[in-house]
């Protein structure tokens, strides 16, 4: 009998849990939980690992299409990034990470993987990787720096016109002292003020404490 169900493209649920299409059977990339099934491997999306893994949870669909390519600014370690490259069945994800550390594992990642594109360098200086990142059709931001919002407005012209980015806001990194609530509108407004949309906001807290994602339009 078939466990998983098909919730949309690319995305498996059970028992309330997410789960995407192995695209690298037989590995994992933290040990998460595998349900084999039909021939094939499906990794269960953690929400407590990974902020988009949260926002599915909370949200039950992804504003990505899996044809698409996407600009992911702190990719650490490659968790999220795994699970969008089992998700992006025809697209790509360029990852920039400035840590050495999580970078070294990112890049064993791509090695594996195909659609993967590692990049070492600071969001902060789009100019150094402007020659490997094509236009985008999504930006993926999870930093979690104090100059959250100034780090996506210097990387926006990589998003093709009409298109979506999600901002994953860690209210702590901006300021330990004020309240959440007091930062996500200030995110907002100086969102709108830059000429973005702010589409939605999916508060994830109850997996990641304090974090909210902002899905924005150009
Ligand atoms: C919360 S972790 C990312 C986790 C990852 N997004 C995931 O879900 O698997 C934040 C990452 O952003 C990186 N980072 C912070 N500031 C950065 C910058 N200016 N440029 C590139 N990477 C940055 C950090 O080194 C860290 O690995």
């Amino acid at each position: 009998m078939m466990k998983l169900s098909k919730i949309n493209e690319g995305i498996y649920k059970y028992k309330g849990e997410y789960y995407t299409h192995n695209s690298c059977p037989g590995t994992t990339h933290h040990g998460e939980d595998i349900i084999s099934e039909g021939g094939d491997e499906y990794r269960h999306w953690d929400p407590f690992r990974s902020k988009l893994g949260a926002f599915l949870k909370e949200h039950g669909a992804l504003p990505i299409r899996t044809d698409m390519d996407i600009l992911y600014l702190g990719a650490g370690d490659g968790t999220t990034v795994s699970y969008l490259s089992d998700f992006l069945s025809s697209g790509r994800i360029f990852g920039v990470e400035f840590s050495r550390r999580p970078y070294r594992n990112l890049l064993e990642l791509s090695i594996k993987r195909d659609n993967i594109y590692p990049i070492l360098a600071d969001a902060r200086k789009p100019d150094k990787y402007e020659d490997v990142v094509p236009l985008v059709d999504f930006i993926y931001q999870d930093v979690a720096q104090r100059d959250q919002c100034g780090i996506f407005m210097k990387n926006v012209w990589f998003l093709k016109e009409g298109y979506k980015g999600i901002l994953a806001i860690k209210s702590r990194s901006i300021d330990v002292t004020r309240s959440p609530s007091e930062i996500y509108k200030e995110v907002e407004e100086n969102l709108t003020s830059n000429g973005f949309d702010v589409l939605e906001q999916v508060d994830i807290g109850r997996w990641q404490k304090d974090h909210r994602l902002f899905v924005v339009g150009k």
